[in-house]
């Protein structure tokens, strides 16, 4: 079972303290109640792999460990085998000791082309809604924040993370629970809060900003990036059954849509400060992930659409301040 004690301990002292008297409760719910068929077999493959403390460790630039002297062959192949069983693996890559974990995404280009545009994290309480493997928590620890908190309601995705924790000297700077963005009370307490690849997933994307902004102190900067349609501040496309193969697609509005949403929700200083299609070297089958990817929710004579007939891909970055 994981254990949130080291995380009940780190907050217990700081402006997240009083999320203590509902998270304990909530989180042994869920492991007495909630547990997905497969957590034991992933949890098992994170539990028979050594904990390992890097002799180097790049979370600045990368998420790369090394060891000197380094793992034997046969301790490298171990460690990968562990790796799989973890598998698909999405968001990283990662490189483990000599283990490459060739993602499906390059999650190292998203957080590449956002960081020029938003506040220094140095010394920031840091919340990632839809963390995933929380790659992009190391690269907030790496760009010197205080604590990165990640949340995601995949138990996969928070196995992975534990993985990779456990790998990196079993690393305190990072955590992820097992939640959806719902569960959260209004904590009013992170300096910054990154919503990356979540809005079109809400069915109700208003309350999605709503939810956002209540986490963040007053000054405090919201980084939200989403998939948008090209067009006006009243374009929003509602895909039928399926977009991009995903069933669970709500709302895509265009980035001047989405301003006029953060602003009706309270948000103030709105930019837009990226916007761009996603490619097929971005987001690709590899053999961590080895189900379909983008290449095969496009529309193979005409790369511009998806399968369905929508406009592919296009994600926007917008950068806005609770007042
Ligand atoms: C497209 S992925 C994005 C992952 C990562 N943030 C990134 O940008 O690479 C969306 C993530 O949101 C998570 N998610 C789905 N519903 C959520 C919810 N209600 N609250 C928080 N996360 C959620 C999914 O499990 C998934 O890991």
């Amino acid at each position: 079972m994981i254990d949130f004690g080291n995380f009940y301990q780190l907050i217990a002292k700081g402006p997240l303290s009083h999320w203590l008297n509902t998270l304990p409760a909530q989180l042994s719910a869920w492991q007495r109640e909630s547990l997905h068929g497969k957590f034991k077999q992933w949890f098992n493959a994170v539990e028979a792999l050594p904990e390992l403390t890097p002799s180097q460790l790049d979370v600045l630039h990368s998420v790369t460990a090394v060891l000197q002297p380094d793992l034997s062959n046969g301790q490298r192949e171990g460690l990968e085998v562990r790796l799989r069983q973890l598998m698909p693996w999405r968001k990283g890559p990662y490189s483990l000791y000599g283990v490459n974990i060739d993602t499906e995404w390059r999650s190292d280009w998203k957080w590449e082309r956002l960081t020029p545009h938003i506040s220094a994290l140095q010394g920031r309480l840091v919340l990632d809604v839809g963390c995933g493997s929380g790659y992009h928590l190391w690269r907030m620890v790496g760009a010197g924040a205080h604590l990165a908190v990640g949340i995601d309601p995949m138990q996969l995705f928070v196995c992975q993370f534990e993985a990779v924790r456990k790998l990196l000297g079993n690393d305190q700077r990072a955590h992820v629970l097992p939640l959806g963005i719902e569960q959260l009370p209004e904590l009013a307490a992170f300096d910054t809060v990154f919503s990356m690849g979540v809005l079109y997933h809400r069915r109700s994307p208003l309350d999605h900003l709503w939810q956002l902004k209540n986490k963040l102190v007053s000054g405090g900067e919201l980084v939200l990036e989403t998939l948008v349609i090209e067009g006006d501040e009243n374009a929003v496309l509602v895909p039928g059954e399926r977009y991009a193969q995903m069933r669970n697609v709500y709302f895509i509005p265009s980035a001047p849509a989405l301003v006029r949403w953060l602003e009706k929700c309270g948000f103030v200083d709105v930019r837009i400060v990226d916007q761009y299609v996603t490619t097929l070297e971005e987001q690709r089958r590899t053999s961590w992930m080895t189900t379909e990817s983008l290449a095969d929710f496009l529309d193979p004579n005409d790369r511009s659409k998806t399968c369905e007939g929508y406009p592919a891909p296009l994600r926007t970055v917008i950068v806005a301040r609770n007042p």
